[in-house]
């Protein structure tokens, strides 16, 4: 079935590598980044390809709250209806590791932000669309100081606890009946992307790896099954252990930090 795909991201690496095959395949893309010469350089690659219908694009930095939420009103005022959105943006190293609001980067585009536009785009994503949230095989424990930008943490740990938070906050967002179904995904350790190129100085393995099994769950019909779940692209299947009590009350804490932040309050 032809579909509307909103991919956070888009701009470069398994994001961009994503929106290729799904625009081949004939789904209207909108992608999404914060440059514009790269968004348009993006947008005209993905044109140029065979088979491809339409190609939107929005411009935001998803560092910034006030700017997810700028993203949603747009994408509100022109969509009544999106199939999947696919949060991919994300951010290893960084010179400033602190917003305008003086929280982690990290924790800001990794967790967060996809947290917000989900919340805001449910209405147009409504209980039948796909939410497909990009973690990582790097997981640690949540510090909520950290989230709330009152420790500072090394790139790793940072990345790291951004990407446990945001698997744990699928699981909770899948709870509600009226949410869309919402999936993570460790697309692949170590693809070959401008992340992996800058933070760790080797060339990778085949974006490919993370592209097509993103495309899956976007797409699959089967995946409505694993509402909630985390499929490691590691080792090529969901996570076989429900998530322990330690986790799911620290799923809690991470939603709440979530809800404090947006709110403001
Ligand atoms: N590569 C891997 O091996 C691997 C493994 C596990 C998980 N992941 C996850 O996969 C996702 C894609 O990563 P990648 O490896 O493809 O990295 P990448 O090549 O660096 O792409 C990251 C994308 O996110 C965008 N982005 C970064 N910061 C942003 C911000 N503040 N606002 C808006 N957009 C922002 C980038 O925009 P620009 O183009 O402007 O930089 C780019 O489009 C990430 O969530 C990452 O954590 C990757």
């Amino acid at each position: 079935m032809h579909k509307t795909i909103l991919i956070t991201g888009a701009t470069d690496g398994i994001g961009f590598e994503t929106a290729k095959k799904l625009a081949s395949l004939g789904h209207d893309l909108i992608i999404h980044g914060r440059n514009k010469e790269k968004l348009k350089s993006a947008q005209l690659k993905l044109l140029a390809l065979t088979n491809v219908s339409k190609v939107d694009t929005m411009l935001a930095d998803l560092s910034d709250l006030e700017a997810v939420k700028d993203l949603a009103a747009t994408i509100l005022a022109k969509y009544k209806s999106i199939d999947v959105l696919i949060n991919n943006a994300g951010v290893f190293k960084t010179s400033a590791t602190k917003n305008k609001q003086g929280l982690d980067v990290r924790f800001v585009v990794n967790s967060i932000a996809p947290y917000y536009l989900s919340q805001l785009l449910t209405p147009v994503l409504g209980k039948n669309g796909r939410i497909v949230n990009l973690s990582s095989a790097a997981q640690s424990p949540v510090n909520i100081d950290a989230m709330l930008g009152r420790v500072d943490l090394d790139d790793m740990l940072a990345y790291a606890q951004s990407k446990l938070a945001i698997r744990l906050w699928t699981h909770s967002f899948s709870l509600n009946s009226e949410s869309p179904d919402c999936i993570s995904v460790n697309p692949g350790s170590l693809l070959a992307s401008k992340m992996v190129k800058e933070g760790f100085a080797i060339a990778g393995n085949d974006l490919s790896i993370g592209a097509n099994i993103v495309s899956e769950i976007a797409l699959s019909p089967d995946m409505a099954e694993h509402n909630g779940q985390y499929f490691d692209n590691d080792l090529g299947h969901f996570a076989t252990e429900p998530l322990s009590k330690q986790q799911l009350t620290m799923a809690v804490d991470i939603i709440d930090t979530m809800q404090h932040i947006i709110n403001n309050d």
